[in-house]
C-alpha cells in the first residue's frame, strides 16, 4: 500500500516549545543528592535539566510553549477552535489545564480538555485532535504537551529525582494548508501493572491526608529496570507495526524522534528495530524526560535546526506508565 492511497489527515502547521531558564546541571544535583555526574551521564545520557520556579506552574509553560507555536502557524488565537494539553502535572486536578490556557491566550470558548497518557500524551493527544480534525467539525487545534515533573519528584528517592526535568512543546494542527502531514497512528495501553510506574496518593483511592503525605505517596515512584524493558519491547512493536500497516519498512524511515527518557533505552530501540542511531534525535542529555512533553521540545528543536527535508518520512514514539504507548508516523 503506498502513501498516495491514504486519506490524507492533519498538518501540523507549526510547533513551539519552552523550557524554564533554571538550569541544574548534575554536579548540582550531587550535591542535595547521593548520586553523581558519572552515574547519571552512564547509566541515562542527562547532563542536565531544566526546573520551574516555585511561582511556576504546568500552564505558565504551556502557555508560552503555544505562544511560540501560534506564531510559528501564522495563526491568531481566534483562529483555534480545540485545545488538547497532555499532562500528568496539571496546575489542579480540575479545571483543565487546556482551559486555563485558553483563557489567558484569548482562544475563544471552544472545546478544551486535558488528556493523561503519561509520557505518550503528546502522541495520544495528537491522534485524537487528528481524529477530531478528520470529523469535519473541527479545523484548527492547538495541541501541547506540558509538565511541572519538580512538583512530584521525591528528592529522597535516588533511583527517580535525577531523571526528570520541567518544560512544555506544542503544535497547531490544521486539516488543510503547509507543512508535515501526519499520516499515521498507533496507540496502545497495557493497563495489568499500573503500579511500576505511578503517583499513588492524591487521587480518590488514596486522598491527601497526614497519612499519604508521611508515606510521600504524593510522588512519583517507579520500577526503572522492568519500565525500561517494556519500554523497548512495546516501542519497537508499536513502531513495526504502524510501519507495516502503512506500507513502509523500518528502512524507509528517514528521522525517529522517541520519548527522550534515557540515552540507554534509545540504543536498544535503535538495535530492536535496526534503524542506525543517527537517524534518532535525541536532546535528553539537555532536559532529561520531561514527560509528555519530550517528544513536542525534540521536534521544535529538530524543526529549527532544518533536520527534516522535504518528502522524508518521520516517526514519532513514545511509551509511559500505564503502561502506555504510541507511535505517529509524519511526512514532512
Ligand atoms: O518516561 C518513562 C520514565 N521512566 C523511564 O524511562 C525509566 C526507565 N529505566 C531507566 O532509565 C533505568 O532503569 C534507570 C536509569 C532508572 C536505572 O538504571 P539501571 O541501570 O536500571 O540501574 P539500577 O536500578 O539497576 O540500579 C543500579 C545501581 C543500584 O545499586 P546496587 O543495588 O547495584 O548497589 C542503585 O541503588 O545504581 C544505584 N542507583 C544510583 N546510584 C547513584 C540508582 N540510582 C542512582 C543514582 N545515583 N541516582
Amino acid at each position: 500500500m503506498s502513501i498516495e492511497s491514504h486519506k490524507p489527515t492533519s498538518i501540523i502547521s507549526g510547533v513551539g516549545s519552552y523550557v524554564p531558564s533554571q538550569v541544574v546541571d548534575n554536579v548540582t544535583l550531587s550535591k542535595k543528592v547521593d548520586t553523581s555526574d558519572e552515574w547519571i551521564r552512564s547509566r541515562t545520557g542527562i547532563k542536565q535539566r531544566r526546573f520551574a520556579t516555585e511561582k511556576e506552574a504546568t500552564s505558565d509553560l504551556a502557555f508560552i510553549a503555544s505562544q511560540n507555536a501560534l506564531s510559528d502557524a501564522g495563526k491568531k488565537p481566534n483562529d483555534i477552535d480545540l485545545v488538547i494539553v497532555a499532562t500528568i502535572t496539571p496546575d489542579m486536578a480540575f479545571p483543565s489545564t487546556a482551559c486555563l490556557i485558553q483563557h489567558r491566550l484569548g482562544i475563544p470558548k471552544v472545546a478544551c480538555f486535558d488528556i493523561e497518557a503519561a509520557c505518550s500524551g503528546f502522541l495520544y493527544a495528537l491522534d485524537i485532535a487528528d481524529g477530531m480534525l478528520s470529523s469535519g467539525r473541527f479545523k484548527c487545534a492547538l495541541v501541547v504537551g506540558a509538565e511541572k515533573l519538580s512538583s512530584i519528584m521525591d528528592w529522597e528517592d535516588r533511583t527517580t529525582c535525577v531523571l526528570f526535568g520541567d518544560g512544555a512543546g506544542a503544535a497547531v494542527l490544521t486539516n488543510s494548508g503547509e507543512g508535515p502531514q501526519l499520516i499515521g497512528f498507533k496507540s496502545g495501553a497495557d493497563g495489568s501493572n499500573p503500579t511500576l510506574l505511578h503517583q499513588p496518593a492524591g487521587g480518590s483511592l488514596e486522598p491527601a491526608s497526614m497519612k499519604s503525605l508521611d508515606a510521600r505517596g504524593h510522588f512519583l515512584k517507579m520500577n526503572g529496570r522492568e519500565i525500561f524493558k517494556s519500554a523497548v519491547r512495546v516501542m519497537s512493536t508499536a513502531a513495526r507495526e504502524l510501519l507495516s500497516e502503512n506500507g513502509f519498512s523500518v528502512d524507509d524511515v528517514d528521522h525517529i524522534i522517541p520519548h527522550q527518557a534515557n540515552a540507554r533505552i534509545v540504543e536498544s530501540l535503535s538495535q530492536r528495530l535496526a534503524i542506525p542511531l543517527d537517524k534518532f534525535f535525541c536532546n535528553l542529555d539537555k532536559y532529561g524526560n520531561t514527560s509528555a512533553a519530550s517528544i513536542p521540545i525534540a521536534f521544535d528543536e529538530a524543526t529549527k535546526a532544518s533536520i527534516f527535508k522535504q518528502g522524508q518520512l518521520g516517526l514519532f514514539v513514545a511509551f509511559g506508565a500505564g503502561l502506555t504507548w504510541s507511535a505517529v508516523l509524519v511526512r514532512f
